[in-house]
């Protein structure tokens, strides 16, 4: 029997125990040395060869080193566990003063904006809001509005066909056909929404949005017409600005007319925007033509009324001094973010 071996393991175990990292590798040597098949049991098997008087001694020195080891174990365990947990708050840490993710805002695009603006101003004046269908069949698209097969408006360059007797809708003059169809005059409506043109340049979008408005009564006048066109461009503009029309065709109105309003960046003196005449294009109107009303399943002997059309895109682009009105459709947010 010789102690020396005992205090070898030890001695090995000790300095094992004393080299482990973490808590893992500390336990993987305390079983390697202690555990069942560790070398202090291994060193257990020879009891059987010694003497009945040595035997005792034998059983007591690996006894003795087995709880030294046991508490060298706990000592380190606890050092090591200690330094492991404060190293996985230090992982953990939440720095308050770090700046949170970026979410950016939202924001109403331009388009949409003024187009409400455009609804508020006529709804003001008593109109309320009727939509149509964006795929429009060719006869309300044109026929029942006085465009003849012929017209230059049909022209396949300009508009978008889905097969011979469908079109994405030119304009939102066929709304004014719907609704006199479906409701019974006196109407004060306004018809927003998308229109669709074969057309791409600094001022043309293949898809825009226009508002319809469409009056019918007993009596409606020309004068009834551009009092309400003056009454949206100082709501719009300003309470400066002056309205004019000029006389002008459209296949669906009779008389028809242009509508201007004084610039009101430079107050009629002229300037870039107005393209130096003063005069910023409004849109189109007039008195609805007694054909369009027999279309819609109206006597013109009985009924008049009046109509006007605006393009949104261009009056956000004189309003807000946009120079490229492709800019609406770039979703570029620098640009968006700005109204
Ligand atoms: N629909 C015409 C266009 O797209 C605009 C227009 C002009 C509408 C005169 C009207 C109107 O209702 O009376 O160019």
């Amino acid at each position: 029997m010789n102690k020396e071996k005992i205090e070898q393991i030890q001695k090995d175990a000790e300095e094992a125990l004393k080299k482990a990292q973490t808590s893992q590798q500390l336990y993987d040597t305390k079983v390697l040395f202690l555990g069942k098949n560790g070398s202090l049991s291994t060193l257990m098997k020879d009891m059987k060869n010694l003497s009945a008087e040595d035997r005792p001694k034998f059983g007591q020195w690996v006894n003795e080193t087995k709880s030294a080891l046991e508490s060298l174990y706990e000592t380190l365990e606890k050092k090591i566990k200690t330094k492991e947990l404060g190293e996985q708050l230090d992982n953990e840490r939440l720095d308050m003063t770090l700046p949170g993710p970026f979410k950016p805002l939202g924001a109403q695009h331009l388009v949409d904006k003024v187009m409400d603006e455009m609804i508020a101003i006529f709804a003001r004046l008593g109109f309320s809001v009727r939509v149509g269908p964006m795929i429009e069949k060719d006869y309300y698209n044109f026929e029942a509005l006085n465009i003849p097969k012929d017209h230059p408006a049909r022209d396949e360059q300009d508009t978008f066909y889905i097969d011979s007797e469908h079109v994405l809708r030119t304009q939102t003059s066929p709304i004014q056909i719907h609704t006199m169809k479906i409701e019974k005059p006196p109407l004060k409506i306004i018809g927003p929404g998308a229109v669709f043109r074969c057309d791409y340049d600094i001022s043309h979008l293949p898809m825009f949005h226009q508002i319809e408005g469409l009056y019918v009564d007993k009596k409606v006048s020309m004068a009834e017409l551009k009092g309400t066109m003056a009454y949206f461009n100082r709501e719009f503009f300003g309470a400066d600005v002056k309205t004019r029309f000029r006389p002008s065709f459209f296949p669906f109105t009779e008389p028809s007319a242009e509508v201007d309003a004084s610039c009101a960046l430079c107050s009629g003196k002229g300037c870039r925007m107005c393209k130096f005449s003063g005069w910023i294009e409004m849109g189109g109107c007039g008195l609805v033509h007694p054909n369009v009303l027999k279309a819609a399943g109206l006597s013109p002997e009985e009924w008049q009324g009046f109509a006007f059309g605006m393009g949104v895109e261009r009056m956000a682009t004189v309003k807000y001094g946009i120079e490229d009105i492709r800019l609406f459709i770039e979703n570029d947010v620098r640009f968006l973010g700005q109204f």
